[in-house]
């Protein structure tokens, strides 16, 4: 199978996902991290899935159980109730673990909550707060259903009602950090596990969260899909060079990448920028990168630990230094391939990407804009983005 080759029709689907197996879950940040990012490998065996580089898994998770109890002490219900959903019928804590967002209330739960409470403080609190649209929005943010319940205790909510008023949760995409032709049944995610503590009380991400509890074991209890790419593709000819700019958890696909270009035996060039806050503990896969640059796959790796220093480095600052070079790679055809945070990085790399044509490619500043967004982007397809 060549990188570009469309899989068969996957058997199983977001509607009807493939319950796996969790084969592996280690941390890559190290002891002493401010961050918790995770190794997650997820075994399809016997599934008939398959997948590319450049593809994301969908992931079903489960709120924890002490979260669901909790709420329902909070409630005065026992879980056992029996509610209908979409045509289901099951238990409440059933429903509650498995298909509402539980780590953040809304301002549905919030009003509904105004009208229940007995007339007093607490009632008139939550009433005035619900007149204000942004006053609601500040306090109610990072706080959960048990936090409110708790700060506001005394109403009472039926079983069916309740579950009329919660958030249904979602899958969450991660995106696929193995290579098919290395783990053709087996695949690897790179988690960032999202952990807060406010009003007393810690809250998980739902999904990272999840992932980051589930020890490896025989159990096939994880519902997962594939997510194809639409364009976050290797290019046709494996003898094109490869740009790849995934800091933190934007790494992942690059992985899959430079796995899947050494098994195939590609013989395009392959350079890495790579940031994280410290080198010493959130270099992730280091090992297997300094591997890759030492066998030749990858041909450069440029890193920017951002906390390191005084000054932040990131990873367009690498770009910059390295402006020459990365503009000649860029005539020379070399695809160019940004993954991780779309809020701010993705957006800096993008303006860093036209500072480079205007200094490197002597573009006045309207053509290195048109070079970067139309040319590279649009007419030529060498600018992949996979980013959230
Ligand atoms: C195509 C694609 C690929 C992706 N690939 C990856 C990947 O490879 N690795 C990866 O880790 N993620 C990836 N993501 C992101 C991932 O899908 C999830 O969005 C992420 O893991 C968070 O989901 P969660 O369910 O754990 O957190 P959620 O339950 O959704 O909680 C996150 C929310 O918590 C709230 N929050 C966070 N911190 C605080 C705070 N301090 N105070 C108050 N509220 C707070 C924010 O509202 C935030 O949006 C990808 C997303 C997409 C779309
Ligand atoms: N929905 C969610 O809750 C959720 C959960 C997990 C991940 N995500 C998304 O996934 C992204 C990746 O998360 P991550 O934890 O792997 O890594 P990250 O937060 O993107 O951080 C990776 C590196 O990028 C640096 N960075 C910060 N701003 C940057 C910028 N403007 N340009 C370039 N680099 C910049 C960081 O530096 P400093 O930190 O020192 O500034 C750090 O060194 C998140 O930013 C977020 O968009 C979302």
């Amino acid at each position: 199978m060549t990188a570009t080759t469309s899989p068969t029709a996957n058997p199983y689907t977001r509607a009807n996902p493939f319950l796996a197996r969790i084969a592996e879950n280690r941390a890559l940040t190290r002891q002493g991290s401010e961050k918790e990012t995770r190794h997650i490998a997820v075994d399809l065996r016997g599934s008939g899935l398959s997948y590319q580089v450049g593809d994301s898994l969908g992931i079903f998770a489960r709120n924890p159980p002490e979260i669901v109890e909790e709420l329902l002490q909070a409630l005065g219900l026992s879980g056992e109730e029996t509610v209908s959903l979409q045509g289901k019928t099951a238990p409440l804590r059933e429903f509650l673990a498995s298909q509402f967002v539980l780590n953040r209330t809304t301002k549905k739960f919030a009003r509904a909550l105004a009208e229940k409470l007995a007339p007093g403080a607490s009632r008139d609190q939550i009433q005035a707060l619900c007149q204000n649209e942004a006053e609601l929005d500040a306090y109610l943010h990072g706080r959960d259903y048990v936090d409110l319940l708790r700060s506001h205790p005394g109403a009472s909510f039926g079983p069916e009602e309740l579950i009329g008023l919660l958030s249904r949760s979602l899958p969450r995409l991660y995106s696929v950090a193995s290579a098919p032709a290395v783990y053709p049944e087996e695949v690897h995610l790179t988690v960032a596990v999202v952990r807060f503590h406010t009003h007393g009380r810690e809250k998980l991400g739902l999904a990272s969260g999840h992932l980051a509890r589930q020890q490896p074991s025989e159990s096939r209890d994880l519902p997962v899909y594939v997510q194809p790419a639409k364009h976050f593709r290797l290019p046709e000819d494996p003898a094109t060079s490869l740009i790849m700019v995934g800091p933190g958890t934007g790494v992942a696909p690059f992985r899959a990448f430079l796995q899947q270009r050494a098994a195939l035996g590609h013989t395009g060039r392959n350079w890495l920028f790579f940031g994280e806050q410290h080198r010493a503990t959130d270099f992730l896969y280091e090992e297997e990168f300094l591997e890759f640059q030492h066998k030749g796959v990858l041909t450069r790796l440029d890193t920017a630990f951002s906390r390191d220093q005084a000054q932040k480095i990131y990873v367009q600052h690498r770009m910059i230094e390295q402006g020459e070079a990365l503009w000649s790679w860029l005539q020379e055809g070399a695809h160019f391939y940004v993954c991780g945070d779309a809020h701010r990085m993705a957006k800096d790399v993008h303006q860093t990407l036209i500072d480079i044509a205007h200094r490197f490619g002597g573009l006045n500043p309207e053509e290195a804009a048109r070079y970067v967004n139309v040319t590279l982007a649009k007419e030529q397809k060498r600018y992949h983005k996979d980013v959230y």
